[in-house]
């Protein structure tokens, strides 16, 4: 991954049917191809974690000529590779649906399914074991913001993710929960500043000497707030939510990062 490289990605959480989830994909496909094709928005690494149903109809859809880049990930995988555990789904199993990538502490998860900082450590373990990528979410309450605790909130999460990581790289995502969802509002880039700065010091060596992971801005992310918020020292892109449910948001943010 070139390390000037930045991010453009985003979850569908529990919206699209498959037949949605491919016209999504057709219309960023045709977007690509106005752009170049496989030279569409340079510099950026674009993503979809579309509903587990939808995982491989999209990349199916998404691998036509010129947006092979295209990332496709799930929103969730369980630690065990298989075994009783109803209703959950095996990082084996969405990599064999087509995941690249597996997002994992959505805080959605983490208020409504118990997914503790523990079970991100051992989830973030399993996607490493079977070679996929990790998109990490943290990101603290209203509460937490309030009483100064921001940034002491957001390091206990990333460091038990990543001390499961060992030497590999994950994707980190900063979501303020208070950002996040219709009832959430964008944070302003000061707001975001102290928070990105001690994520990017968590540095990893793969080997080639210490690296950053990236780390991504999440939570009402807009076509006109978004400048702002890649303006800050760190921030290597953008994980999206409603604005990039259509393809027309999608790619105008693609745009704009790539521009
Ligand atoms: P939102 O979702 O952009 O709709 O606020 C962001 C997220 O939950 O990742």
């Amino acid at each position: 991954m070139d390390a000037a490289q930045r991010w453009v990605g985003t979850g569908w959480k529990m919206t699209k049917t498959r037949a949605e989830g491919v016209a999504w994909a057709r219309a960023v496909v045709r977007a690509a191809a106005e752009r170049g094709g496989e030279s569409a928005w340079p510099g950026v690494q674009p993503f979809v974690l579309p509903p587990a149903t939808a995982i491989t109809q999209v990349a199916e859809a998404l691998r036509a000529p010129g947006t092979s880049r295209v990332l496709v990930g799930a929103q969730d995988a369980h630690w065990e590779d298989s075994g009783a555990w109803t209703g959950e789904l095996s990082v084996p199993q969405v990599a064999d649906a087509g995941a690249q990538m597996v997002e994992l502490g959505h805080s959605e998860r983490r208020e409504h399914f118990a997914e503790t900082d523990e079970r991100v450590a051992l989830k973030v373990a399993a996607v490493l074991r079977h070679g996929l990528m990790p998109l990490v979410c943290v990101g603290e309450t209203a509460e937490q913001r309030d009483a100064g605790r921001s940034v002491d909130v957001v390091l206990t999460q990333a460091r038990a993710a990543l001390g499961a990581a060992g030497d590999r790289r994950c994707v980190l995502a900063y979501e303020p929960v208070w950002a996040i969802g219709e009832r959430g509002r964008e944070a302003r880039p000061e707001e975001v500043a102290p928070v990105v700065a001690a994520l990017a010091g968590l540095v990893v060596d793969s080997g080639g000497g210490p690296s950053r992971n990236p780390v991504l801005y999440g939570g009402s992310v807009t076509v006109e707030g978004a400048p702002g918020v890649l303006e800050v020292p760190g921030v290597d892109g953008l994980f999206v939510g409603r604005t990039a449910w259509r393809a027309e948001g999608f790619v105008a943010l693609l745009d704009l990062v790539s521009g």
